[in-house]
């Protein structure tokens, strides 16, 4: 008996655990072999967009921004340091608690990381502009039960990578507007091309796989990004990788925002005597539904937190709406007509 509370704590404890934790990889936007550059490049990213004084909107809005600015910071402190990530990848956050303890380096704190890189935000405007690949988009199909209950799948992406080879190549191109005295007084302008001369490069084909976490409550064309992981560019940034989730329909539940539809047939003496019978969800668990009074055809229960998890608002759900329909008997013999007759019920 006391083993059975204390696995339920510890059960409850791993699941609270795995909604706060929020993978250091997936907050920045990047699969578990991401190098130095990508995560550099990510951070900036998303560091700009979260950043405290960048953020307009409701207070709200600001707090959960601010958040979020923290988390990135704190995720790029991690995987920016190769020892710190070792640990990070094998023993998680836990395993890296334990490290700082023990004396293994103290941390920047975010604005500290942020300075560090753009020199607070005066300096950061000047942002040159760098020319990126083709942002990927791929669709993910999930069944209503994935979405209900989260899903962590492991996708293997064959991708185009670019790699340095022998020789050189022209690069870096500009446009250059040159003036030629042609005589006394005459001048003609024209066009030219200028270039730089970069090692010559070769497409070659790698196969990563990347690990795409799907949310409890993740929704019908929710996009879920991997910084850099989409289609390369001579000369510039690789685009992004876009998971787009899709919802495959379901014959039994039907999703209405975060509400659930189901239709549950009952029979005639359960319609008219009431019932108390249960109904599996999604997931396997079973659902109470019972009436003690007479249930029409078409008639409703609303059950509330019964519903599809909503994504950024856990452990909130929205509800489940059964909807009955009562299956007739096929025929009755003359002594149940008399019987029935005798009710009363069409005075
Ligand atoms: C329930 O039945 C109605 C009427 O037949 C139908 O329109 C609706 O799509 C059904 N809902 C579900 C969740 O199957």
């Amino acid at each position: 008996m006391r083993w059975a509370v204390l696995l339920l704590v510890l059960a409850l404890v791993l699941r609270a655990d795995r909604v706060l934790a929020k993978d250091y990889y997936e907050l920045l936007q990047v699969p578990k072999g991401a190098n130095d550059a990508q995560l550099k490049r990510a951070y900036r990213k998303l560091a700009l967009q979260y950043h405290p004084d960048k953020v307009t909107g409701s207070e709200e809005e600001k707090k959960a921004a601010s958040q979020k600015f923290a988390d990135i910071n704190h995720a790029y402190e991690v995987l920016s340091d190769a020892e710190k990530r070792k640990i990070y990848d094998q023993y998680g956050e836990e395993g890296l608690k334990q490290h700082q303890q023990q004396g293994g380096g103290g941390g920047h704190g975010g604005n500290d990381m942020f300075n560090f890189f753009f020199g607070g935000f005066g300096g950061g405007q000047q942002e040159e502009e760098v020319r990126k690949g083709h942002t990927i988009y791929v669709d993910l199909y999930l069944t209503l039960r994935d979405l209900y209950v989260g899903k962590e799948m492991t996708v293997v992406r064959d991708k185009a990578v670019i790699k340095e080879t022998s020789g050189t190549r022209k690069c870096n191109c500009k446009m250059k507007l040159m003036t030629r005295q042609l005589g006394p007084g005459m001048f003609q302008q024209f066009q030219t091309q200028e270039c730089g001369t970069c090692p010559a490069i070769k497409l070659e084909r790698e196969q990563e796989p990347i690990t795409v976490h799907v949310e409890p409550g993740a929704t019908e064309g929710q996009q879920i990004t991997f910084f850099e992981e989409g289609e390369p560019l001579v000369d510039g940034e690789p685009g992004d990788l876009v998971f787009v989730v899709r919802q495959a329909p379901n014959t039994l539940f039907e999703r209405r925002g975060h509400d659930l539809m189901h239709n549950f047939t009952i029979t005639l003496t359960q319609a008219l005597v009431g019932f108390s019978t249960t109904l599996e969800h999604l997931d396997g668990h079973k659902v109470t539904l019972a009436s003690g009074g007479v249930t029409r055809p078409g008639d409703w229960h609303q059950i509330k937190g019964e519903g599809m998890p909503i994504l950024g608002q856990e452990p909130k759900r929205g509800d489940l709406w059964v909807q009955y329909t009562i299956s007739f008997p096929p025929a009755l013999n003359e002594a149940q007509k008399e019987t029935i007759r005798k009710m009363g019920w069409d005075r």
